[in-house]
């Protein structure tokens, strides 16, 4: 396992602040796929079926978040960022496995995604959380020019 981040990191429900404070890194994390603020407050309205996180530093300040779809027993991730000075301090790994847990709790039994092939971090992270390289979307991200993994396990 990875150590903590310096200091008290706590991991919250994501709230419409969290999203003003993460809209800058989205932009620069996700580019063209990027989601707009309005975008992120839908998600979190629909709290039916959506679970959001984020984590925050000791003095408040965001640096990570992550969201989850659960739909009857079947959990799709739907994105996690780690602000860059926050990275490879096991933040990402801690996001995922508390959407998990609450996904097994709303009665999920596997999980899937799916990442970019030219991300090899978050592909790395996601092989250490126990998902599984399950195929190929060819062209799904950036109007048909990278393909997406296809990643699953089992909760
Ligand atoms: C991918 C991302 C979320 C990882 O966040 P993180 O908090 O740095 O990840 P963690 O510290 O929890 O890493 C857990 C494990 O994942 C793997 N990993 C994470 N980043 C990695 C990197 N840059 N290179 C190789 N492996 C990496 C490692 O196995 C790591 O464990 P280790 O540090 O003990 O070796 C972060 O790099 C990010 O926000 N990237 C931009 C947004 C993005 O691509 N999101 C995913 C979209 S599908």
């Amino acid at each position: 396992m990875s150590a903590e981040p310096a200091g008290v990191t706590e991991i919250v429900p994501m709230t419409a602040a969290h999203v003003d404070a993460l809209m800058p890194y989205e932009r620069a994390m996700f580019g063209t796929e990027a989601w707009t603020a309005n975008g992120y407050r839908n998600e979190l309205a629909d709290t039916r079926h959506r679970y959001y996180l984020a984590a925050e530093g000791a003095g408040g300040e965001l640096l990570g978040w992550a969201g989850v779809r659960v739909i009857e027993d079947s959990a799709e991730i739907l994105t996690v960022g780690v602000v860059p000075s926050a990275r490879r301090q096991g933040l990402a790994a801690r996001l995922l496995d508390a959407l998990l847990t609450e996904a097994r709790r709303r009665g999920a039994a596997e999980a899937f995604l799916e990442v970019r092939v030219d991300n090899a971090p978050a592909r790395a992270l996601y092989l250490r959380e126990g998902f599984a390289e399950l195929g190929v979307r060819r062209g799904y991200y950036d109007n048909g020019r990278v393909d997406a993994v296809v990643m699953t396990r089992a909760l």
